[in-house]
């Protein structure tokens, strides 16, 4: 069992290789993300201010975030962790340590994700998911078999997120920058970092991401 985060900017790859993670080794995500996008549909002011917040490409505030994932981190997984798009400050860096040190818990792996900024653009704007089952795919490298058909669950609901053009996507990458990339030097401090190449093909960075991990 281990407890990881996959630290990395938008479109790195980083809920790709959780899903993998979760299907080999029944290990738990969670994106921050996903349970921000869930929040959304709730119908309540907090939801909407949030939608507003990640449409824009901004982060949404540390309060928020940290209590999301306070409430996943009550009993530990028995496959581990992986952390996606959590921590994203030096902030909730600081309380996430301090989550796992009240639940008797560690953290074994810091996985940075590198990818350049003209890959990025490319991903993002090529990306749909299925609204049924979250399956990831993309225009050009990962195209479902039949065209506007899962090929996980079958459904017919293939979806493109709001935060995923050319203006949020300058934004969020600012914020990356700004806020997220001192995590780097957090974790390599800590001993705790190692880095794939994130733009290679899906296979090879699985591969990569399962060597630090059969190390952790
Ligand atoms: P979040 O949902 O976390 O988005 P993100 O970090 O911007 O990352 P993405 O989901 O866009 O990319 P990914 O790295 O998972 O890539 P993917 O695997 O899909 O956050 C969204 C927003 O929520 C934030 O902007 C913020 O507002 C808010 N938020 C979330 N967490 C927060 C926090 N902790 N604090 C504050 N605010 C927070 O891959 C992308 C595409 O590339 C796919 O189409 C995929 O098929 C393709 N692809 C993946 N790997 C490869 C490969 N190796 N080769 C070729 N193509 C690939």
């Amino acid at each position: 069992m281990a407890n990881i985060i996959l630290l990395g900017p938008p479109g790195a790859g980083k809920g790709t290789q959780a899903k993998r993670l979760v299907e080999e080794r029944a290990m738990v995500q969670l994106s921050t993300g996903d349970m921000l996008r869930e929040a959304k549909t709730s119908g309540t002011e907090m939801g909407r201010r949030v939608a507003e917040v990640m449409a824009r490409g901004e982060l949404v505030t540390d309060e928020i975030v940290i209590g999301l994932i306070a409430e996943k981190l009550a009993s530990p997984a028995a496959g581990g962790f992986i952390f996606d798009g959590f921590p994203r400050t030096l902030t909730q860096a600081d309380a996430l340590g301090a989550l796992l040190a009240r639940t008797g818990q560690g953290l074994d792996a810091v996985i940075e994700m590198q990818v350049d900024d003209a890959a990025l653009v490319a991903r993002i704007t090529g990306r749909y998911t299925c609204g049924s089952c979250g399956e990831v795919y993309h225009d050009q490298t990962r195209p479902s078999k039949v065209e506007g058909t899962c090929d996980v669950c079958g459904g017919h609901n293939m979806q493109r997120r709001a935060d995923d053009n050319a203006d949020a996507l300058k934004t969020r990458l600012m914020e990356y920058y700004k806020k997220t990339s001192p995590l780097i030097g957090y974790y390599y401090a800590k001993g705790q970092l190692s880095s794939v190449d994130g733009l290679a093909e899906m296979d090879a960075v699985a591969a990569a991401v399962a060597k630090v991990l059969d190390k952790a």
